[in-house]
């Protein structure tokens, strides 16, 4: 097997049996076959050798906000022109519907005989090796050979594969992500509400989910963010010709999560006040800070707080200090991602703690305690 990439550094991390980010359980299983049944490359020419292509490119939205459509189709062309005869080339990239019949249609404008699947990736980045092998696949394809083949590949990796038509398929994928992502909205929206009003949250949130099993499906709230949910939802957002209230509520509702936050620390003379926000990643135990929400958090204290220290103990980023340097300058500490790591932490009593996972049950939220007694 063959991972053909543009990007020279994580061709040559792969090849040192170093995996580029992290990822449970990749790293020892990398070591076992690089080398042997798997290496990276720069060159192309792979592509015309092969007999199952599987492209999963990147498929973020533009500086307006909408989802893109030529990079992915430059791509593909790219993979058509080179492909031999009846080979099958896999769409795994998290597509904007009616993608799979562009290329269906370019395929055939083209002339070339290529058997064409849409099979999204639906793992949890961090858990791709456990959930790859238990989760069901999708699989579409416009002609039944190409199903066929699609349905033999991902029988590979799992037993249980769900077959649909393209334009289903990637209405269901990103439904999958939408739905998580105003899930975590509700959360956040019911967290607000209770935070504003000097309530605790959990207090509430705890009697609701204990032995209730309606309320199973109730998330914690904390920042809903990275690289998928948010553009996802602006997929569908743009797919359902902008009247996606629901979505754009959510939207409105995890990205101004931040902006609450800030808010509740006013009270605490911000201006005079160094604030630390540990964990920069996008979530919990991640190296990934694409789209991080700790990052929006940060620019809205800049303009507010004294200082802002930034720290987290996976993300490369030369602007971070180190946790030590973090907890000992800042009077604030902001939770911005609930890495496993931070759960031992403790606190001094003077430091102003926010925390809106509940991360450290042991610490109390100020910003609440603040509004609490102020509301008495
Ligand atoms: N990351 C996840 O866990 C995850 C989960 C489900 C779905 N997805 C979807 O998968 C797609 C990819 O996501 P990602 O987070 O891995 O993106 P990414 O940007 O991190 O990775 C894409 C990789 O493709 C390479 N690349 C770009 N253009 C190329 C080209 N022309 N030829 C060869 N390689 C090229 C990049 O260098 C990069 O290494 C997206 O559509 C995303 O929504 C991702």
């Amino acid at each position: 097997m063959t991972l053909l990439d543009i990007d020279p550094s994580k061709v040559d991390c792969v090849n040192h049996g170093q995996i580029p980010f992290r990822e449970e359980g990749a790293a020892d299983l990398l070591k076992q076959v690089v080398g042997t049944r798997l290496d990276a490359t720069l060159d192309d020419t792979c592509i015309a050798t092969a007999d199952t292509v599987i492209t999963v490119v990147g498929t973020p939205v533009d500086k307006h906000l909408n989802p893109t459509v030529n990079e992915l189709c430059e791509n593909v062309d790219r993979l058509l022109e080179r492909m031999k005869e009846d080979a099958l080339l896999v769409l795994r990239s998290t597509v904007y519907p009616g993608v799979t019949r562009l290329v269906y249609d370019r395929m055939q404008t083209l002339r070339r005989k290529v058997r064409i699947a849409f099979c999204p990736e639906r793992i949890s980045e961090g858990r791709a090796l456990e959930e790859l092998v238990k989760l069901p696949q999708i699989v579409a394809a416009f002609e039944p050979e190409a199903m066929e083949r699609a349905h033999q590949l991902f029988s590979i990796v799992t037993s249980t594969i769900i077959e649909l038509s393209p334009l289903e398929a990637e209405l269901a994928k990103l439904f999958t992500n939408c739905w998580r992502y105003l899930n975590f909205a509700i959360s956040n929206q019911f967290y607000i509400l209770a935070q504003s009003y000097g309530l605790d949250f959990y207090r509430i949130f705890d009697a609701v989910t204990r032995d209730y099993p309606r309320m199973r499906g109730f998330a914690r709230p904390g920042f809903a963010a990275g690289p998928c949910l948010l553009k996802d939802t602006l997929q569908l957002a743009a797919f359902a010709g902008n009247s996606f209230f629901m979505g754009h509520a959510a939207m409105l509702i995890n990205e101004g999560l931040p902006n609450f936050i800030v808010s509740q620390l006013r009270p605490f003379e911000l201006a005079k006040r160094k604030v630390a926000i540990l964990g920069m990643a996008f979530k919990a135990d991640s190296d990934d800070k694409r789209d991080s929400l700790s990052f929006k958090l940060r620019k809205l204290l800049e303009v507010e707080a004294r200082e802002v220290l930034c720290t987290d103990p996976y993300v490369q980023d030369s602007s971070l200090v180190p946790l030590e340097e973090a907890l000992a300058r800042a009077d604030v500490i902001i939770l911005g991602a609930p890495h496993s790591v931070y759960r031992q932490l403790s606190f001094p009593p003077d430091k102003i703690i926010i925390d809106v996972w509940k991360h450290w049950p042991d610490f109390s939220n100020a910003a609440q305690e603040k509004n609490q007694s102020a509301a008495r």
